[in-house]
């Protein structure tokens, strides 16, 4: 039955229900719909509408309700209500006759659905740091089975200077250590409980807002009526942390896919996380990682929607609102799920790191040693800078790296070049010579690894 059927004479058409109706979609917040209503019940009979003994009845068939939806028992497809709010109502009713139809006293589903909808954003919140959590622990692993591995660095996608393969990693973890703390940001603001605010204007039942909130895990109550029943930031901002975040797992994705490439053969990804091609057998494509990349489309888009919804909505609800939903619960399903499957991605990865090395010392990324090297030894940069050069020219022309060319070819170039310049020109030298704090030489990064290992312990004791 309808919530509102007593002013209408007449009933509403198939396809108002199709547009109207939010059932399908936000069965999905029952158990908080039911918690929410728990609250609210305590609330109303702390002012007298319900006797202790309604109360408890009431207590009582929400709490079998919520075993119901917890172990998703409830039958939503044999249900003719309109949202979720109309389906525990009439639950009630059926079971409790005239007791379930007082819960609704001083209530509107407008903060009703305020109130179920943070509710909801918080606990998925708290199982997103989880996963987020997962990935930084499968990097700093991955981090620490090839330690020892230098690749090399990119910048315009061409080969830039060599880097360790933690580091790599740990640049990673410093977007998703940003995600953790936008998503902690999040919950500590919107962490205040919209219920007892009615429809627009407040309840004229003295209920007690600040206790209300408490019961239901929030730190204190919206202190404004008609902001708390139409406030949706918490929403953007749960869309605007899955993008970022996904945008994060949409960069390393495309990383490991060049990586993973015949082109590039750093890394192997597991069977477990890739396809096979029906056409040609000899195939193996990283799909994990593409979609990890195409997801991005639906989520950035969802976080587009709700602001073009939000914009032009006057105080304070609106059904436009209704839309706040599908889009989130999309989003959320999707940032969870592409978390979850980075960590297998990364568990299964396997590195050659031969061919690492080897592409790390193409491309000459050892010439500007090779000055260094010539201005200790006393000759001007710009002298030193130029001989390096003629000295890439003459290894270019023999097809070869600079420190495969022999001390006597070398020392055409300058008489001071000596035995110990071989030392200068290897990968792990040159690496290693980046020592500043957040570079890439052995010391930073290890120190870096050992920190980040040391935080992933601490959570996963702390959970
Ligand atoms: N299903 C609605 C929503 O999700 C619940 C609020 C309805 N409020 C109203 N005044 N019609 O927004």
């Amino acid at each position: 039955m309808a919530l509102w059927g007593g002013r209408f004479q007449g009933g509403s058409s198939d396809m108002f229900r199709q547009v109207n109706d939010s059932l399908s979609f936000d069965q999905i917040m029952a158990a908080q719909d039911i918690r929410g209503s728990i609250i609210w019940s305590r609330a109303i009979a702390s002012t007298g509408v319900l006797s202790t003994d309604e109360q408890q009845q009431l207590e009582a068939a929400l709490n079998e309700l919520l075993v119901k939806a917890e172990a998703g028992e409830l039958d939503f497809a044999a249900s003719e209500e309109e949202d979720i709010h109309a389906f525990v109502e009439a639950a009630l009713t059926e079971k409790l006759g005239d007791i379930g139809r007082k819960l609704h006293t001083g209530r509107s589903r407008n903060d009703q659905v305020a109130t179920d909808f943070r509710l909801w954003v918080r606990e998925h919140c708290e199982q997103l740091l989880g996963d987020l959590w997962n990935v930084r622990a499968s990097l700093s692993s991955v981090a620490e089975r090839f330690k020892t591995v230098i690749l090399p660095g990119y910048t315009h996608l061409q080969r830039a200077q060599p880097v360790r393969f933690p580091h790599w990693c740990l640049a990673y973890v410093e977007m998703f250590k940003r995600d953790i703390s936008r998503l902690e940001d999040l919950i500590a603001r919107m962490n205040q409980c919209p219920l007892g605010s009615g429809a627009l204007a407040g309840t004229v039942y003295p209920v007690d807002r600040q206790h209300i909130a408490e019961q239901l895990g929030f730190i204190s109550p919206c202190l404004n009526s008609l902001d708390a029943v139409s406030d949706r930031d918490y929403v953007l901002e749960l869309l605007f942390c899955a993008s970022t975040s996904m945008m994060h797992l949409s960069r390393m994705a495309e990383d490991m896919i060049f990586f993973n490439s015949g082109e590039a053969g750093f890394i192997r990804l597991g069977d477990n996380v890739t396809s096979g091609s029906s056409l040609m057998p000899q195939k193996k494509n990283p799909d994990a990682l593409e979609l990890m990349r195409g997801k991005c489309g639906r989520v950035f888009g969802s976080l587009q929607a709700l602001l073009v919804t939000m914009k032009g909505l006057p105080l304070a609800y609106n059904k436009d609102m209704q839309e706040d939903k599908e889009g989130a619960f999309d989003a959320v399903n999707q940032w969870h799920i592409c978390l979850s499957i980075a960590c297998e991605v990364i568990d299964s990865v396997q590195m050659d790191a031969e061919r690492c090395a080897k592409a790390a010392k193409e491309g000459y990324a050892n010439a500007t040693e090779l000055a260094d090297y010539l201005v200790a030894k006393g000759i001007p940069f710009r002298t030193a800078h130029d001989i390096s050069g003629q000295v890439v020219l003459a290894a270019l022309e023999q097809k070869k790296p600079i420190e495969d060319l022999s001390l006597q070819e070398l020392k055409q170039f300058s008489s001071d070049i000596e035995d110990d310049v071989y030392e200068v020109l290897q990968l792990e030298y040159l690496v290693d010579k980046r020592n500043v704090l957040g570079g890439t030489g052995i010391s930073p990064v290890t120190a870096a690894l050992q920190n980040e290992i040391s935080a992933v312990e601490a959570w996963k004791q702390g959970q």
